[in-house]
């Protein structure tokens, strides 16, 4: 069993590693593509700050799955929420949080990658490309995060006009933990993703719940997804295989003992028909005397009644005898 557990931790470790490459953060693709518009339109980019990008972030948890909350008219979380709730939950000095100078939202029901997240949903309308474009900015932060593991998904950019890299900075160097969603800066993969994903590697049909929950299966490029697939595909056909050899192994004693329990009944059946067919020769032996002596008998009475047969007869020619005697006497005494 033991080889059975390094084998299986080596095949999650595997399809582990196989996501976990594929995994991209997709609030980083998003904030490329901000840079890339900003630099085709001859503007200076705009520094990612991943401090903002986990407010930004935090922001979007303020809307609790609520998209019609968001648009020009849709409720938004009070400035001040910045400073202390929001800064808090990621871990940023309150001290350093500096104004926000644009804050874009966007919801939808269906996942998109960032480029048409950025084409279509958020920069679609000019006022929000003018907000973007007008160089109040210095530096940005992207959150991306489904609510509660699936739809609806959201998407917020928040500008700011701090000093990059003292800005939005985090007390302990490191952003806290965030259960969901993805943000901007630090490079790495979404929160919750690679990480409790090798956790729960080894329960692999609730990988597949994992991979969906992080928007992880739909962020990653087209032969990523492919190879993530083919991994689970090979995890899941090398594990059948092994089960079934161990259950065949564990299985083989029951059955060859069962093979032997079967042969000694069978043996026993033999013997027992053995005995039957011997007994019933003897009685055949029984029958065949007995006949023979009948046959004998049958023979001696038939003598017998032929004898007595042929006594009668010769009783009968005498009596005729005697009474031609007899009739003869009658005759010559009446003359
Ligand atoms: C920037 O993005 C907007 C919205 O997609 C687009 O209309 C515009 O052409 C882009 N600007 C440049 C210079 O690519
Ligand atoms: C940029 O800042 C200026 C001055 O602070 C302000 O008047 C203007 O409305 C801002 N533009 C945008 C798009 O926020």
């Amino acid at each position: 069993m033991a080889v059975a557990m390094r084998l299986l931790v080596l095949l999650a470790a595997m399809a582990a590693t196989a996501i976990g490459k594929s995994v991209k953060n997709p609030a980083d693709a998003l904030a490329r593509e901000i840079n890339r518009n900003l630099t085709a339109a001859n503007l200076p980019t705009l520094y990612n700050n991943p401090g903002l990008g986990c407010v930004a972030l935090q922001y979007i948890q303020a809307y609790q799955g609520q998209c019609s909350d968001v648009g020009p008219n849709g409720q938004r979380p009070p400035e001040a929420s910045f400073k202390t709730t929001l800064a808090d939950n990621c871990g940023v000095d309150p001290s350093s949080v500096a104004d926000i100078t644009g804050t874009i939202l966007a919801c939808e029901t269906e996942y998109r990658d960032a480029r048409y997240a950025f084409s279509s949903l958020l920069f679609k309308e000019s006022s929000t490309l003018a907000t973007l474009q007008s160089s109040n900015h210095t530096e940005f932060g992207v959150g991306i995060s489904g609510y509660e593991g699936g739809a609806p998904y959201f998407w917020c950019v928040l500008l700011s006009n701090g000093t990059p890299k003292s800005s939005f900075s985090f007390s302990d160097s490191k952003a806290k933990y965030q259960k969901t969603g993805c943000f901007s800066g630090t490079g790495e993969a979404c929160s919750g993703g690679a990480g409790s994903f090798r956790r729960v590697a080894s329960l692999i049909p609730a990988s597949m719940f994992v991979a969906d929950e992080f928007g992880l299966r739909k962020s990653t490029t087209r032969p990523w997804r492919k190879i993530f697939w083919f991994s689970l595909h090979l995890y899941f056909t090398a594990w059948s295989i092994f089960l079934t050899l161990v259950v065949g192994i564990i299985t083989s004693p029951f059955r060859f003992l069962n093979a032997a329990r079967r042969e000694k009944l069978l043996e026993a059946q033999l013997r027992e028909l053995q005995q039957h067919y011997e007994e019933l020769g003897e009685k055949k032996g029984d029958l065949e005397r007995r006949l023979e002596v009948t046959a004998r008998d049958r023979k001696r009475i038939k003598e017998s009644l032929d004898q007595a047969v042929g006594e009668w007869e010769k009783s009968i020619d005498r009596l005729k005898l005697l009474k031609a005697r007899v009739r003869g006497k009658t005759y010559f005494s009446t003359i």
